[in-house]
């Protein structure tokens, strides 16, 4: 039974290590800990994104004062997007809609740190999904002090 568990932690380790490696102190921390994880109900914006991988991305916004005031974020992908999905929604935090419109995935990234280079585009699907909210958030056709 001990050399199982030794065998369940070396592996874990193993893992964790090369987690740290491939995203870096602060994507690894993270990744571990994905803040801001979870569907919000009654959002004033929702966007949801498949990308090319044919992961799909989910984000969820509300509004004070024409700024973001809370977000969260679902996924059904890989670590890279979740971590990406985490940062983003960090990121847009206290951001007004004119700033929401400018997020790009090279924004998101530098906001992560590092991730793999063939893990990049997760970055962007996380800023695709924000745009997305943010259309369907101006195009939800009440008036701005009702949303
Ligand atoms: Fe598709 Fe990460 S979002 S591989």
């Amino acid at each position: 039974m001990d050399s199982l568990d030794d065998f369940i932690d070396n592996l874990q380790e193993q893992i964790f290590e090369e987690t740290r490696q491939a995203f870096g102190e602060k994507g690894f921390q993270r990744w571990r800990n994905p803040r801001f994880a979870g569907i919000m109900t009654n959002p004033d914006a929702h966007g949801r994104v498949t990308g090319s991988c044919g992961d799909t991305m989910e984000i969820f916004l509300k509004f004070e004062n024409e700024c973001v005031k809370e977000g969260s974020y679902m996924t059904d992908g890989c670590g890279s997007s979740s971590i990406s999905g985490s940062f983003a929604v960090e990121l847009i935090l206290g951001k007004s809609v004119d700033e929401l419109a400018d997020i790009t995935g090279e924004d998101v990234l530098n906001k992560i740190g590092r991730l793999p280079d063939e893990d990049k585009h997760c970055a962007s699907l996380a800023a695709l999904t924000i745009q997305d909210a943010l259309t369907n958030y101006m195009n939800s056709g009440k008036p701005l002090e009702q949303r």
